[in-house]
């Protein structure tokens, strides 16, 4: 069978946790391929609220694997800390839970450096959730770095000591003063690696093959967005892995033409969290009303997402470089109560209006044209089918479909797992 996808279209947290959670149950395998723990997915069902960064989004369901596959980055102090709170619910995880010998590992150091990186560019700084994911992917490009399958060797604790002098040194060329204690990390790192190694560890890409021919059903969790992707991102403004659906071939060792849906998961309006442009970025009350009602604040770092207006030249163009097949529109309730809802459908560039996503999008390259839509009033959160949909917000739908090309499959109207609603 093919692979599925399910890939965030914008910036980010577009509520990938949740969907993975529903689709899990028509799946054998969930299988997270690129990112780490700079992701934060939440999933909300039966009264509570579970915050994933590492580990795929189907754990909570005993039919299917996941699989953290080769193009993650795993920290095992975070990812120490995901297993214990699962620990806390009961989750039984060793049984369905397991690692790619190809993965990387964040060491301490990685994480130091990526603060020292960050605090050195002032205000040029990319916003980085400071888990060390830039110079993970620096030492794996670079063909320096420590991977899962390196922990089975007896000799692990040498590379360990050797990369993380080679750090310290490094810090060393930023001119910036990071506290840290390198025994107590290691201690803390060591003591997770422990953890780590009661997993399973394997050659995913042979398991997922094997999967395959077996006939098993698999989904690829994408994490970041579309936008942050290294290549079709707001570089420098982006994560350091390629967050579109080449990234799951590469990270998971599927090839391109094993892939089959590919489902593109948007907001039904826009947020960014850390630096970079933004074209359609709100500074206004309607912007600080998403904020408030669709409670806009990083689930990993806490940090307020800044929202603006739905971007339909940004979301195709994620549209063509995914493949996206089927879409899913979510936080839809967030919405309800605008008089107007604005969606911007070309862009002001060099003096000329486009309908696509130009080199530059910084704000003194770029502004917005609005196509202005009437905004519905009805709570949408008790609704549990599309025949409940507000005409206003099918128009809406509608709308976006025609720009997009693409269906509209889901639409989600709260975050709890049952606020679904598929059409
Ligand atoms: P992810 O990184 O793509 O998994 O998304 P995040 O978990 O970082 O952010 C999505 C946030 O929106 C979470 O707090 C979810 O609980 C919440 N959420 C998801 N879908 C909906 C929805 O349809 N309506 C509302 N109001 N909240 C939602
Ligand atoms: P999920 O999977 C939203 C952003 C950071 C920063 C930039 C680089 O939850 O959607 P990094 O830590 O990778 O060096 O940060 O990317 N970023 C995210 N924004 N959701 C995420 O993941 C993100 N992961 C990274 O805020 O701007
Ligand atoms: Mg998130």
């Amino acid at each position: 069978m093919a692979v599925d996808l399910l890939l965030g279209l914008q910036w980010g947290d577009e509520g990938k946790g949740k969907i993975v959670d529903v689709l899990t149950k028509n799946y054998d395998i969930i299988a997270r391929f690129q990112g780490g723990p700079n992701a934060g997915h939440t999933l909300i069902f039966d009264g509570n609220k579970h915050v994933l960064h590492t580990i795929p989004s189907g754990i909570f369901h005993d039919s299917a694997m996941n699989l953290v596959g080769n193009g993650v980055v795993i920290d095992p102090v975070i990812f120490k800390k995901e297993l214990d709170n699962l620990s806390k619910h009961n989750i039984d995880y060793k049984s369905k839970l397991l690692i790619s010998r190809k993965a990387h590992l964040i060491l301490p150091t990685h994480r130091l450096l990526d603060a020292a990186s960050e605090t050195s560019k002032g205000k040029a700084k990319i916003g980085s959730t400071l888990k060390g994911i830039g110079p993970t992917y620096m030492d794996k490009t670079g063909r320096n770095g420590m991977r899962v399958g390196d922990l089975e060797l007896d000799s692990w604790k040498d590379k360990y000591k050797a990369l993380t002098a080679k750090h310290i040194k490094m810090l060393d060329f930023f001119d910036v003063d990071i506290q840290y204690d390198l025994s107590e990390l290691e201690t803390e790192f060591c003591r997770a690696v422990d953890t780590l190694k009661e997993l399973t560890f394997i050659d995913s890409e042979d398991y997922l093959n094997r999967a395959m021919k077996a006939g098993k059903s698999i989904l690829a969790e994408g994490a970041q967005g579309s936008l942050l992707d290294i290549d079709f991102g707001t570089y420098p403004f982006v994560t350091s892995s390629n967050t579109t659906a080449a990234g799951a071939c590469t990270g998971l060792g599927v090839a391109p033409n094993k892939i089959g849906e590919v489902f593109g998961i948007f907001k039904a309006y826009t947020t960014r969290v850390g630096s970079g442009p933004f074209p359609t970025e709100l500074f206004d009350k309607d912007g600080e009303t998403m904020g408030r009602i669709g409670h806009e604040f990083g689930a990993t770092t806490g940090r307020p997402r800044r929202c603006g207006w739905l971007d339909l030249i940004a979301l195709k163009y994620a549209v063509e470089v995914n493949g996206v097949t089927q879409l899913m529109m979510m936080k839809g309730d967030v919405l309800s109560g605008f008089d107007t809802i604005k969606v911007c459908t070309s862009y002001n560039y060099k003096g000329k209006e486009i309908k696509h996503l130009p080199y530059n999008i910084e704000s003194q390259n770029v502004s917005v044209n609005y196509t202005e839509m009437k905004g519905w009033q009805a709570d949408l959160t008790e609704m549990t089918s599309a025949d409940q949909l507000p005409p206003n917000l099918n128009a809406y739908i509608d709308f976006i479909e025609k720009e997009l090309e693409v269906p509209i499959k889901i639409v989600s109207v709260g975050p709890d797992r049952k606020q679904t609603i598929i059409r």
